[in-house]
């Protein structure tokens, strides 16, 4: 049996770790194998891209090369990590994907997302999640939480121009890619999104089976 793919998108801030965390206890009370996992990352080789990536000295970087670099990661983390999961009928829960290339470098660095959805395709292959849940929360609201709690990578370092692009990006992507996205409102309590969040999955692995 094949296992479920389950991602987690938002602007920096939005919540994803925290509401991740609420969710692996939740899963750890069911007879369930998942794993957790992140983008960029997620591998050995992969960590080491995400260094390249968000190392604040890069400045340099030119956004094509950023794209690729994304999409680097995302094909090792992939090949060792995500597909050998699935193929053992594990549930994968990662934080961030495909969506967040799409909405940081599609929109908000203007690539275009058709043009990242197609050099993406040569690292996935087609392999898309299951479910993705978004969490949109006000980008300015993400980037005070963010601001409180540690140093800020290359990417948090962008003006808040750029968080808004990425939030209106992930609401043309929600429409684009209805099926599989559910958005969930983050802008409430720490209590209320892990439990908007932790309902649709549980309810969602329950409904596939898992
Ligand atoms: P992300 O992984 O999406 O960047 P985090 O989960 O790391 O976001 O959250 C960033 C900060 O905001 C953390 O300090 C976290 O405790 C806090 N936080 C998360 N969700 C909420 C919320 N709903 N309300 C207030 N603060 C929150
Ligand atoms: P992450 O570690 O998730 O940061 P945070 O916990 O602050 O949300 O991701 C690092 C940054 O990389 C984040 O600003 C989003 C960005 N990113 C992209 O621009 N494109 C991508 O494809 C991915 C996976 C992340």
């Amino acid at each position: 049996m094949k296992g479920l793919f389950i991602t987690i998108e938002g602007n920096d801030g939005s919540g994803k770790s925290t509401v991740i965390a609420s969710l692996k206890q939740e899963l750890a009370k069911l007879d369930i194998d998942v794993i957790y996992s992140r983008e960029p990352g997620g591998s050995y080789v992969a960590e080491k891209i995400r260094e390249v990536i968000l190392d604040n000295d890069n400045i340099a970087m030119d956004d094509k090369t950023e794209a690729l670099l994304y999409a680097a990661s995302r094909r090792q983390h992939l090949c060792e990590t995500v597909i050998p999961a699935i193929n053992e009928g594990k549930l994968v829960v990662c934080d961030r994907f495909i969506d967040s290339s799409l909405a940081y470098q599609g929109v908000a660095r203007g690539l275009g997302i058709d043009n990242v959805l197609n050099m993406n395709q040569f690292a996935t292959e087609g392999f898309m999640p299951d479910l993705t849940i978004y969490l949109l929360v006000d980008p300015q609201i993400g980037l005070n939480r963010k601001a409180n709690q540690k140093e800020l990578d290359r990417l948090e370092h962008e003006k808040i121009d750029f968080h808004t692009k990425v939030y209106n990006g992930y609401l043309e992507l929600a429409e684009r890619f209805k099926d599989r996205v559910r958005i969930v409102d983050g802008n409430c309590s720490i209590e209320e999104e892990c439990s908007r969040v932790n309902n649709i999955v549980l309810g969602y692995i329950k409904e596939r089976g898992m």
